[in-house]
């Protein structure tokens, strides 16, 4: 049975963040609500004065900032942020705006078990500024995506997907509200999923066991 089709009575989890942290409250949230069953074991952030590690402190979740600027090689970060993961036996890593690139040596030392979160419907618009580069694109739906990390940028297996309208006089900062509200909604169901037991990846595609009925969801941008 591969790792990610395991169930697990809780997730041990450790969530790498480089900022706000937002959606590492969600996932705290989620916890605390009981919608998840997870252990944050831990959150480290390549950045001293990233707020995520304030919101970690409050719930009494062990913080890190590991100073990516200390290594000379994206390897060597690689390496101390994995040790930190291992000293907490973590088990799946949740990347929640977390800036880095991660190299095969991450990669290898959490086979299938790197998830992130994207702004955007992947493969569209990987990389930085995604919001406004849907905005300047003129697409009329864009949403945001989780999916288990590979070597490439933002183009892993997909798990979950939400969709949001573009309005005509959004910029990039007032879509990005829009999907936040969605990532804060579908990165703790995606955890969850895991915990569950219920993805298989298979090549470039994650299989869910017992995927819910869709029903009928046809949008139109703009409505007829
Ligand atoms: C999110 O928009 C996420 O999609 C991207 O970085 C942002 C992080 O936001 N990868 P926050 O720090 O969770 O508020």
């Amino acid at each position: 049975m591969s790792e990610s089709s395991q169930v697990r009575a809780s997730v041990k989890l450790g969530v790498l963040i480089s900022g706000e942290g937002t959606n590492l409250q969600a996932i705290i949230d989620a916890v605390d609500s009981g919608e998840l069953r997870a252990d944050i074991r831990i959150v480290v952030s390549n950045k001293a004065n990233a707020r995520g590690l304030e919101r970690a402190r409050r719930r009494g979740i062990t913080a890190e900032f590991i100073d990516h600027r200390r290594y000379a090689a994206r390897e060597d970060f690689d390496h101390a942020l994995a040790s930190a993961l291992n000293a907490h036996e973590v088990e799946l890593v949740a990347c929640a705006g977390f800036m880095r690139l991660l190299s095969p040596v991450m990669l290898r030392a959490f086979p299938n078990r790197i998830m992130n979160i994207h702004p955007a419907l992947c493969p569209a618009f990987p990389g930085v500024d995604a919001q406004k580069a849907a905005c300047d694109y003129g697409v009329r739906f864009s949403g945001c995506t989780v999916f288990f990390v590979t070597e490439g940028v933002d183009d892993g297996p997909i798990i979950v997907q939400a969709v949001v309208p573009v309005h005509p006089d959004d910029d990039g900062e007032r879509l990005s509200a829009r999907i936040h509200a969605e990532e804060h909604r579908i990165y703790p169901y995606a955890i969850r999923l895991f915990q569950e037991g219920r993805l298989e990846i298979n090549g470039r595609k994650v299989l869910i066991k017992d995927y819910p009925p869709i029903g009928v969801v046809t949008l139109r941008n703009p409505p007829l």
